[in-house]
């Protein structure tokens, strides 16, 4: 009898165990579009910090985004990650969003931020020129993103129109310069330019002088410098800068759904990616991406943040439907 009570009591005592450690334990469900190595080294420190289990499903900004429309309220996802703001926009506009609470936010800059309070950014990209220094004399640098698509720089240029990294920068430049003005800036870099696919390969082709000069993104630049300088040693970045369109700054965001099962642990996260151990695991990360909470801040030789004096973009303004249209128009999608 004795033993039998034991036998019942462990078998018990075991199942309670399984229990907490399995489904019932805490975890969350990301949707992370930002890149992955990102939060496969992010996510585990907030795991050891909170105890809060995080199971990432990876994918592309548009293509998450479309997801959790289609998926509305029955949605498994807890937290939204992104690589640009644009495809926020879309979960926010369909409504799919729960408020983060002011304090929980406040150590990110208002402008990083919409103003609806419905996400918030955690983590920011430059727009850069990346040119074949062998190819290209700084005093021929054009002083605008805008003059790529002028006949001089014909055969010259390259860049990746598929990814959410180039249609984030595109948007910026509608919502600066208008329909009219993108749709024609589009045209003449389609005649001038070379089309690859990845930000990555665009930096190779300049880089070994198979073109002259390539939008993309710092980080890419400076990750290959951290890593070696395989890719770029040839090359060079030229920040635009002046409020230049092409000195764009692209906000990763990050947003609870507001049909989240798991709020309180959800609002944890974001509370961690936004605060300062989590920002500064970022930046002691692989990633080279700016941290936009003030208290932290990136090492040289990366550019500061503070220093790339981007133009006036409200981050709820970038409209992906309208870039992939206008794209689309175009020829390049
Ligand atoms: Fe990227």
């Amino acid at each position: 009898m004795n033993r039998l009570t034991t036998l019942v009591a462990t078998l018990l005592a075991s199942t309670l165990v399984t229990a907490g450690c399995g489904d019932d334990g805490p975890s969350i469900t990301v949707y992370n579009a930002q890149h992955e190595q990102l939060l496969d080294e992010l996510a585990p420190k907030f795991t050891e910090q909170t105890g809060i289990e995080v199971e990432l499903r990876n994918g592309k900004d548009l293509e998450l985004s479309n997801q959790l429309v289609q998926e509305g309220e029955a949605s498994p996802a807890d937290v939204f990650l992104t690589e640009n703001s644009p495809a926020m926009s879309q979960v926010e506009a369909a409504g799919l969003f729960a408020p983060l609470p002011e304090e929980l936010v406040a150590p990110i800059p208002a402008q990083y931020r919409p103003t609806s309070g419905l996400w918030t950014g955690f983590v920011a990209r430059s727009t850069v020129l990346v040119y074949n220094a062998d190819l290209v004399e700084e005093s021929e640098l054009p002083g605008s993103i805008l003059d790529l698509a002028d006949p001089e720089w014909a055969g010259r240029l390259s860049f990746s129109p598929t990814g959410a990294d180039f249609q984030a920068v595109v948007a910026a430049v509608l919502e600066l310069e208008g329909e009219d003005a993108t749709r024609a800036w589009l045209e003449g870099i389609e005649s001038n330019g070379t089309v690859y696919d990845g930000n990555n390969v665009v930096l190779e082709a300049v880089d070994s002088g198979e073109s002259e000069v390539g939008i993309i993104y710092h980080y890419y630049w400076y990750r290959d410098l951290a890593e070696g300088g395989d890719v770029s040693d040839s090359s060079r970045l030229h920040f635009f800068g002046d409020q230049d369109p092409g000195a764009f700054v692209s906000v990763s965001g990050a947003g609870i759904l507001a049909s989240s099962d798991h709020p309180d642990e959800a609002e944890q996260f974001v509370e961690f990616l936004v605060g300062e151990a989590g920002q500064q695991a970022l930046a002691d990360s692989y990633a080279l991406e700016y941290p936009l909470n003030p208290a932290v801040q990136l090492d040289p030789p990366v550019k500061p943040l503070a220093e790339l004096e981007p133009p006036e973009v409200n981050v709820s303004d970038l409209d992906a439907e309208r870039v992939v249209a206008l794209m689309t128009e175009v020829g390049f999608l």
